[in-house]
């Protein structure tokens, strides 16, 4: 039996970068007034074609759905955002208060041809702002990433943003858009050709490689931008610029979800090949309305948290096993029963105690214990019982001492927990 292609186990020995990743990401949202939320994993099909849009690679190509026994059309997840905008409208959360922050960590399905970098199950950690229109959230979200990455240790990310516009500001760029397109139509692929009249923006992120030619010279949103989103971009760029965060404007950068308005941004890579995009993001001021609630500015990010790891991983490439506290050798029945109970109680204290249930040889314990690289050892036999003088022996200083079986486990956790 084998996994299916573009889903994977990410194996132990992988897993405690994901868990620093996991811990110093949650650590900045709280500090940053985020509260996790949790959303099913399937959601109706008609919710993701309607937010990212049924003229998109991820609706169109790239999404599991499936009828339920019913015949309802139903997807796996393909993004967090939608589900999100949903919980917010359902709950009527905006009736409270319309400013609300979530994060959110968990797998995402499309089935997009794997690579590296590139999975059909893969992780997001997902965070989403509600209500606010400022220009200071947008650049408080990409000050917030700019600051995780740098905690994580990570050097050579780019930021690159662009502004999208508006509903006010769109029709003319749509025009321009189209006009140049037009004059370009014998050098577009089949698909492009087919979205001019649903969704030109959508073509300027075909990646066939005589459409991105055809497009160098395409007109930009950032041209079109009217006075408010001009004004809304400037201030997001001075901002980043008076906290240091380094970042380019990239006129091409559109984003392949529909949903986005003004700001857009991605965090990209070199070392990953084709896969340059860490970290998305956007606002998304007209989605809650789109999906049904009250007229609600929004804006947020997804990081690929196992394009993350890669990169970590590249960085820092020896994994990471943590150590044990202690090693129990037990030998002989006697010793195994004591060795079962101190074994519990000490993992009970939170002390990191291995034992080997299996009746081994002292020889091929002792291996175990520095398999598992154990700081102590603690070495029971019979003669050590009768004796009442069980052996704690420190595995760096090859220091002994010996413990009373009676206060044995008080005794282990004063030396262990120091
Ligand atoms: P996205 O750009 O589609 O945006 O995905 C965000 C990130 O998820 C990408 O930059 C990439 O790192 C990672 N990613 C996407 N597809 C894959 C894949 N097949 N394998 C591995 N990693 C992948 C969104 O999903 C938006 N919902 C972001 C957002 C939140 N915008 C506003 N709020």
């Amino acid at each position: 039996m084998q996994t299916i292609r573009g889903f994977r186990d990410i194996l132990p020995e992988h897993i405690s970068l994901w868990q620093k990743v996991e811990k110093e990401a949650k650590d900045l949202f709280e500090a940053f007034g985020f509260k996790e939320i949790r959303i099913p994993i399937i959601e109706k099909t008609h919710l993701f074609a309607r937010s990212i849009g049924e003229v998109t690679d991820i609706v169109e190509k790239e999404m599991y759905t499936f009828a339920d026994r019913k015949g309802d059309k139903l997807t796996l997840r393909p993004e967090a955002t939608a589900s999100i905008v949903r919980s917010y409208i359902q709950h009527k959360m905006y009736a409270a208060d319309p400013v609300r922050k979530f994060f959110m960590i968990g797998p995402m399905f499309r089935r997009e041809r794997p690579q590296k970098g590139r999975y059909r199950q893969f992780y997001q950690i997902d965070a989403e702002v509600f209500g606010i229109e400022s220009a200071y959230i947008d650049s408080q979200m990409i000050f917030l990433l700019n600051e995780l990455f740098k905690r994580l240790g990570l050097t050579g990310l780019s930021a690159h943003i662009n502004s999208l516009g508006c509903p006010d500001c769109r029709p003319d760029f749509q025009k321009a858009l189209l006009d140049f397109l037009e004059s370009k139509k014998d050098r577009l692929c089949e698909n492009c050709l087919r979205r001019m009249d649903k969704n030109p923006l959508r073509i300027i992120d075909c990646k066939a490689t005589d459409c991105q030619e055809a497009l160098q010279d395409a007109p930009a949103t950032l041209d079109y931008l009217c006075n408010e989103c001009e004004d809304h971009f400037a201030t997001v760029k001075t901002t980043l610029e008076h906290q240091g965060v380094d970042f380019i404007v990239d006129k091409s950068l559109v984003r392949g979800l529909d949903y986005y308005t003004r700001t857009a941004w991605e965090i990209q890579t070199t070392a990953l090949g084709a896969q340059s995009a860490v970290a998305g993001g956007g606002r998304y001021d007209g989605l809650v309305k789109e999906l049904g609630g009250p007229q609600t500015p929004g804006i947020g990010f997804a990081i690929g948290f196992d394009r993350l790891v890669e990169v970590m991983e590249q960085i820092d490439k020896t994994p990471q096993i943590p150590g044990l506290d202690l090693f129990i050798v037990s030998l002989g029945d006697a010793a195994m029963e004591k060795g079962y109970h101190w074994s519990c109680e000490l993992n009970q204290a939170g002390i990191r105690t291995e034992i080997d249930f299996r009746a081994k040889s002292m020889k091929a314990l002792m291996k175990r214990a520095n398999k598992f690289n154990a700081q102590y050892v603690l070495i029971a036999g019979e003669n050590e019982l009768t004796q009442n003088a069980i052996i704690l022996r420190n595995m760096n200083t090859k220091e002994q001492v010996l413990l009373a079986v009676e206060t044995l486990v008080p005794e282990l956790i004063k030396i262990l927990k120091k």
